[in-house]
């Protein structure tokens, strides 16, 4: 049996495989709110046979939207639109889970193919699409030609912690079964991790401790709101590949202290924080296939909580071995799902399973194994 198509459960909820969508975002939404575009992008990864399907960044705030087409989860009237997605996802077997998250000083910034850049009058001329102004834990810019962001009140900091523990109930009410918090890639739980980004000399920056504080805050407000049945999860970007930032060893800690908050899984990715000026890879980064696995491994290991392996993985023997292996509990797919949303139904197939295409939904599967035993009987392949 392959550990990457037997079940994992994190408290009352069970993944049937260990293949996690990871989070896509989209910028498809209009006004935060969920649409066709949604349930049909996430839809096709359930039919594809992953195991937990993650929805992409979700905003808990307005003003912590990065893009204008950004979902949210700040709205009570945003829950609507989500609750056919995760019906939809549940009915065909997979875990419907929400990633919830707040831009901070990466707010107002334009889609990927509009450049990535600060959103400026330009696009309020062209797509009325206005900027506003950015929060972040310190006004510091991310990069160079980025506006400076507004240096977070207590109020400030108050209101956002609130804010995911509302978008937290949301989402239980919309029906999703498992919350990660986006405290990776330079958002603004990861700038208050940072050193980076955070310059503040009060009881939120300085010390590790206090630069967590932020984290352990939004991890309690989530577990107020959010049914003791279900995971919460964290993304971590585990180092910053920058010196003078996150080092991995610091973020098993971090992840030790969210773990003592109800958090049962760290999904390592890494860097995003920025702060070297332009917004080129850091010099020590170095890509490979699997490049974060050790990440996932170390922080499994070193505060004995489950981990989730993410980054640069596309290669079903190369997911098996490393599960086997106990470097991570699950593995997060983003772009290889993007180009073959049925990639688990072919990794089962490579790992030995699926062999009478029994894992794809019986409209496919009735058919390709059809196929299968005519062009064999056949000699056509
Ligand atoms: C289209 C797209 C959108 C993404 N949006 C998010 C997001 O909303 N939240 C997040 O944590 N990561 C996001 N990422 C990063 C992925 O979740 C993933 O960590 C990264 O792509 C590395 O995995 P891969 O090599 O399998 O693509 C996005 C990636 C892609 C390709």
């Amino acid at each position: 049996m392959a550990v990457l198509f037997s079940p994992f459960t994190l408290r009352d909820v069970t993944f049937k495989n260990r293949i996690a969508v990871s989070p896509m975002s989209q910028y498809r939404a209009a006004g935060g709110h969920a649409n066709d575009w949604h349930t049909v992008h996430l839809g096709r990864f359930a039919l594809g046979g992953a195991g937990l399907v993650y929805a992409e960044a979700t905003a808990v705030e307005a003003d912590g939207r990065r893009t204008h087409g950004d979902l949210g989860l700040w709205d009570d009237a945003q829950v609507a639109g989500l609750q056919p997605i995760t019906a939809f996802l549940e009915r065909e077997g997979a875990v419907p889970g929400i990633q919830l998250g707040h831009a901070g000083r990466k707010a107002s910034e334009r889609r990927p193919w509009h450049g990535e850049t600060p959103v400026d009058a330009e696009d309020e001329a062209e797509r009325d699409e206005a900027p506003w102004t950015a929060i972040a834990p310190s006004a510091v810019p991310y990069a160079d030609g980025w506006p400076t962001p507004a240096e977070m009140t207590e109020d400030d900091i108050a209101r956002v912690v609130a804010a995911f523990g509302d978008a937290a109930r949301r989402s239980a009410e919309a029906g999703f079964k498992v919350i990660e918090v986006y405290a990776a890639h330079g958002f603004l739980v990861h700038q208050f991790l940072s050193p980076i980004a955070n310059r503040r000399e009060d009881r939120w920056g300085g010390s590790m401790e206090n630069r967590r504080r932020f984290a352990v805050e939004v991890a309690r407000s989530i577990r107020r709101h959010w049914p003791e049945r279900y995971p919460l999860a964290f993304r971590l970007s585990a180092t910053d590949w920058v010196d003078g930032g996150i080092e991995v060893e610091e973020t098993v800690d971090v992840a030790a202290a969210l773990k003592a908050e109800g958090v049962d899984m760290i999904d390592c990715s890494s860097g995003g924080i920025g702060g070297q000026g332009d917004r080129n890879r850091p010099r020590r980064m170095t890509l490979a296939q699997g490049f974060q696995v050790p990440f996932a491994a170390r922080v499994r290991d070193g505060a004995d909580m489950a981990a989730m392996a993410v980054g640069f993985l596309w290669d079903a023997k190369v997911c098996e071995d490393l599960l086997a292996a106990g470097q991570a509990d699950m593995v997060a797919l983003a772009r290889e799902l993007l180009d073959n949303p049925n990639w688990p139904q072919h990794a089962a197939a490579e790992l030995g399973l699926n062999g009478d295409f029994g894992l794809w939904p019986i409209e496919s599967g009735w058919w390709l194994q059809k196929r299968d035993r005519l062009s064999r009987k056949l000699g056509l392949r």
